[in-house]
Order: structure tokens, then sequence, then C-alpha cells
């Protein structure tokens, strides 16, 4: 096939957002508008993708600069023909031109692919789409089933605004003609524009084929013009998600519509997720695993049969099989936890490996630890793993039994089978076997009485 060229128009203001921030810079799901259009064309492999930007073009540029994206300026804006001028001389000679906007971010590949392929460099290819309600839109106007032209709706008369069949704002063109074209436009409408609409009856008149084709529903060309479209947007794509996870791996959800994925997520059979649950990054739950209410996991592997309780927070983790954390549990980058592992409420775990069965139940801290098999870790106790300028690595044995509000002043290694008692500070290496203690002996003194309040003057 001869070269396919990209263009993602982005320049637009997206006054109605309301924000200060560029209006595909804005996320859904945790990606960028823009981000998700230029993840859609990644598979086509276009010989060049173009995006033209205006509005917050150096904010746009700076976060989504990528080798193989040129970026091409359009100031002022007068409009998405003048928009499509700006790339002219970027264009290849031949083959086939895609224009995307880079505000309707759930377009699908498939979808991208079909309309290029629709136009196959020799057709002007539409995409268009019937709506309830046009009003707004460019509507298609048709002679028999033959496209005549695209008519705005602030240009429409009545009857044309009665028609339902609407353009989408993407479009497929002979490159070397739409090069032509697009110079060619002139203003004289409604809006003192340059439309890119003006395109199809300008191919009318040259006996150039026009073809549409459609998407496979209306969620892959809703366009991002507010807050309000922002949010319908991204419930769209999660309930999309949680349907599949359900349709394909048989996820329980206790409420789809509670359920937030930002990135991806792998599920195994028998899988439990309760409501408010986020999933960021990738994240992968084997079989048998269950996610308690209110839990935000990012970049973090469960393996089977693990319970994650309510309001729990991974970041980087992996959970072993079988293992229990949580409720209130805090989960770092580098916390590895073995097989029936127990992490309770209140007990933040980083860069630290728990083997198998090790328990930290209540209200501790293991940071830069090695933690072996069947160790109890005590409710208050914590590696001092950090003296100001380094981070030191504590090393707990097999079988170890660490009291209550205990602090391990790492660099720090504990025997195995060791006992330290209830407050100790263990600043040496404490031996295998043996009770180790590093706190005040106990006194009390018998006869002694509180002092008593003096009065002034008595
Ligand atoms: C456009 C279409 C309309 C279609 C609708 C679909 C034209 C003339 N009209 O209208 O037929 O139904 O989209 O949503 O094309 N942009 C630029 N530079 C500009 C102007 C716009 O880059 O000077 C970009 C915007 O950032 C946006 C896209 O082009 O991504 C569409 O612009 P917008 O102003 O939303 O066009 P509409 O008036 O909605
Ligand atoms: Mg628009």
């Amino acid at each position: 096939m001869a070269s396919l060229d990209i263009v993602i128009m982005a320049a637009g203001k997206g006054t109605r957002m309301k924000s200060a921030r560029p209006k595909v810079l804005h996320r859904l799901a945790g990606v960028s508008l823009l981000q998700h259009v230029l993840d859609a064309v990644a598979e086509l492999a276009a010989a060049k993708t173009l995006v033209v930007t205006g509005h917050g073009a150096e904010t746009v540029e700076a976060e989504l600069g990528a080798p193989g994206l040129t970026f091409v300026r359009q100031e002022p804006q007068l409009g998405t023909g003048h928009a499509v001028q700006q790339v002219v001389p970027h264009l290849d000679q031949d083959g086939t031109t895609l224009i995307l906007n880079g505000d309707v971010p759930l377009i699908r590949p498939a979808t991208a692919a079909a309309l290029a392929a629709a136009c196959g460099g020799t057709k002007l290819a539409l995409l268009t789409i019937e709506l309830a309600d046009a009003s707004g839109y460019g509507r298609i106007v048709r002679e028999g089933s033959a496209v005549k032209t695209i008519v705005e709706h602030k240009d429409a008369n009545t009857a044309q605004r009665a028609i339902r069949e609407v353009y989408t704002g993407m479009l497929a063109a002979p490159t070397a003609w739409l090069k032509r074209a697009v110079m060619a436009l002139v203003n004289d409408n409604a809006q003192r524009e340059y439309y890119l609409t003006d395109i199809v009856a300008m191919a009318v008149a040259e006996g150039l084929p026009v073809v549409a084709t459609q998407p496979a529903s209306d969620t892959e060309v809703l366009g991002v013009n507010s807050p309000v479209q922002l949010a319908e947007l991204e419930r769209r794509y999660q309930r999309a998600c949680a349907a599949a996870l359900m349709e394909d791996n048989g996820v329980r959800f206790a409420d789809p519509a509670r359920f937030d994925v930002r990135g991806t997520l792998k599920c195994g059979g028998d899988v439990d997720i309760d409501v408010g649950c986020v999933f960021e990054g990738a994240v992968t739950l084997a079989d048998n695993v269950k996610i308690g209410a209110h839990c935000v996991i990012r970049n973090t592997r469960i393996d089977a049969g693990a319970v994650i309780q309510p309001f729990t927070h991974m970041d980087g983790a992996h959970i072993g099989p079988g293992a229990i954390v949580g409720p209130f549990a805090r989960l770092r980058p580098g916390a590895d936890l073995g097989q029936d592992v127990h992490i309770g409420n209140f007990v933040e775990v980083k860069n630290s490996t728990l083997a198998k069965g090790a328990k930290a139940n209540h209200l501790a801290y293991l940071g830069d630890a090695t933690v072996g098999e069947r160790v109890n870790y005590g409710a208050g106790s914590i590696s001092a793993n950090y003296d100001g300028a380094n981070k030191h690595r504590t090393v707990i044995g097999a079988d170890v039994h660490v009291g209550s509000n205990c602090v391990l002043v790492a660099p720090v290694t504990i025997g195995e089978g060791a006992t330290i008692g209830a407050g100790s500070t263990i600043a040496k290496d404490a031996p295998a076997g043996q009770l180790t203690l590093a706190r005040p002996k106990q006194v009390s003194m018998a006869g002694w009485t509180r002092p008593k309040k003096t009065r002034p003057g008595a």
C-alpha cells in the first residue's frame, strides 16, 4: 500500500473546559486525550504522524514529544481547513492522509484503519454517524445514496438541520488531492473560518468518489468539550473495561459502575472486586484474589488466593499466594510478600521481602528489610533504616519474634529464632535463639509519694 500519513488536529482552545490546561492534555483513564488518539493509531504504522498545535502548543509538545511525531504550529486558528493547510508541506506526495481529532479519544484502531482503507489513496472517505440529536455537527447532505456535501450547523437551513447523519470530524483523503483541495478553501461562511468540510463538495464537483464509513458505536466519535463530557466518556470507558473483565474472565464486581482502571488490569478466574477500587499502571490479579472496598493498587502483581482488605494502598508491590493484606495497609515500591504473609492495619512496607508465613499485623514499619519465614513482627515496631544520609538494611532471620514497640537500628541482623523484648532499641546484631532486651530495667520505689500542689500564701 502507498504511504499513510496521519494528521491529528489539536490546536483548538477548548474554552468550555474552563481550564488553564490545554484541552487535549486532560486525562481520561489516567492518559491524556491526545495520547489516547496516538495509541489508537500506533499500530497503523503511518509514514508520518503530524499533530497540529496552537493553544498551549509548548505544553502539549513538551508533554507528548516522542520520536516519530512531528508538531506543526497553527497560529492563529482559522478553522479546521486552515489547520490542515499548515501540514501540507509535511505531507507525502501520494498515498492516503488520515485526519483525526485530538479531543476524540476513544476511536478504535480498527475504525481508523477501516477509514484509511476506504480511502485507499483514491477516494474521499468520511467517518459519519447517525445521532438522535445532531445539533452543532456538520450534516451529511446526500442525493439518493450519494454524499453531496457537508453543511455546518451554523450554515444549515431548516431542512438540512433535520438530517441526523453527521460528520464525526474524521476523514481520509488521497494525499496529493487533499493538498490541492485545502489550499483552495475559502472562508465565506457563517464563522468566517476555513472549513475542512468544504473539500467534500470540491470532490463531488471534480468527480472524486466520496464514501462514508461508520464506527462500531458513538463512544468512538464523541469529543470532549467540557468537564461534563469528559466525565461521561470516562464512565463509558470504565464501564467497557468492567464489562470486558466480566465477560472474558468472569470477574465479579460488587458494582461495575464503581470501578476505575488507569492502565491495564489482568485477571485470572474467580476474582472478586468490591466497590471504589482504583487500578493504575500494570496490575495482575491471579485466580481467586479478593480485593476489598476502596483499595488503590498500582503496578502490582497479586498471586492466587490473596485477600486484600479494604482501604489498602499498593504501589510497585508483589503479593504472594494466600497472603492477607490490610485493612489500611500501605505497600510501597519493592514490597515483596511471600506465601501466606499477613500485613495488618497501619503497617507500611517498603523495599522489603517477607518470606512465607511472616506476619506484621499492627502499626509497624518495615523499610529495606529482609524478613525470614514465620517471623512475627510486633505492633509499633519499626526498622530505623535511614541515618539522615543513607539507607541501611535490617535482616531478620526465620522464626524471630520481635516484640511490640521495638526500634531496629539498621544496619542490623537478628539471628534465627531470636526474641526481641518489647520496647527494645536494637543497634547491635542480636544472636540467634536468644532473648535480647535493650531497655532500662524497671524499678519501683516503695514509700514514694506524689508531690502536692502548693498554694501561694499558704
Ligand atoms: C467540526 C466539523 C463538523 C463536525 C465536528 C465533529 C469543520 C468545519 N466542522 O466542527 O462538521 O461535525 O467537527 O466534532 O471541520 N482545530 C484546529 N484548528 C482550528 C480549528 C479547530 O486544530 O483552527 C481542531 C480542534 O482542536 C478540534 C478539531 O479541530 O480538535 C475540530 O474543531 P472544532 O472547533 O471542534 O470543530 P467543530 O466546529 O466542532
Ligand atoms: Mg468540536
